[in-house]
């Protein structure tokens, strides 16, 4: 069974991955409104990538006897300014998921569980990838800079993203 501690601070995680599926659908419903379909489906592919890590967690933490407990989810921000500033606020984030899933995982070594450590491994790996994603994009925004065609080319590409793994 697993100890109270990681059974908080786990709880705690779903909240922030569920925060951050909301996030990537603020800025889905962003892109829509800005007629970029291949960002919205980025962003939309990317909201369900979050609600599939919080489940998870979810599944996880029942698997081993403890107990959910859904919490409050924070309202996203809803203006932004281009899509340059949604992948620059897409990287920040991501950069701030792994410093949570950092801190999990030395919460698990403190509290010597070898099952959550493991299942921890998973997020730093994928927290890897998902701060090269965001950086890829971000710097193709930085070259594209103010030229609507690079804009369009890249929001083409955006629309080949499918929805994949968790
Ligand atoms: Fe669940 Fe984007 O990290």
């Amino acid at each position: 069974m697993i100890g109270e501690k990681m059974q908080d601070v786990i709880n705690k995680q779903i909240q922030a991955e569920l925060y951050s599926s909301y996030l990537y659908l603020s800025m889905a419903a962003y892109a829509h409104a800005n007629n970029l379909k291949g960002f919205a489906n980025w962003m939309t592919v990317q909201a369900s990538e979050e609600r599939g890590h919080a489940m998870k967690f979810f599944d996880y933490l029942i698997e081993r006897g403890g107990t959910v407990k859904l919490m409050a989810i924070e309202q996203p921000p809803v203006n932004f300014k281009s899509p340059l500033e949604i992948f620059q606020k897409t990287l920040d984030h991501e950069r701030k998921v792994t410093g949570l899933i950092n801190k999990l995982y030395k919460t698990a070594v403190s509290e010597d569980d070898v099952a959550s450590q493991i299942l921890l491994q998973w997020f730093i790996t994928e927290q890897v990838e998902e701060e090269a994603n965001a950086t890829e994009i971000l710097e193709k925004l930085k070259m594209i800079g103010d030229k609507p065609s690079g804009l369009l080319y890249l929001d083409k590409e955006l629309k080949k993203r499918g929805a994949g793994k968790e």
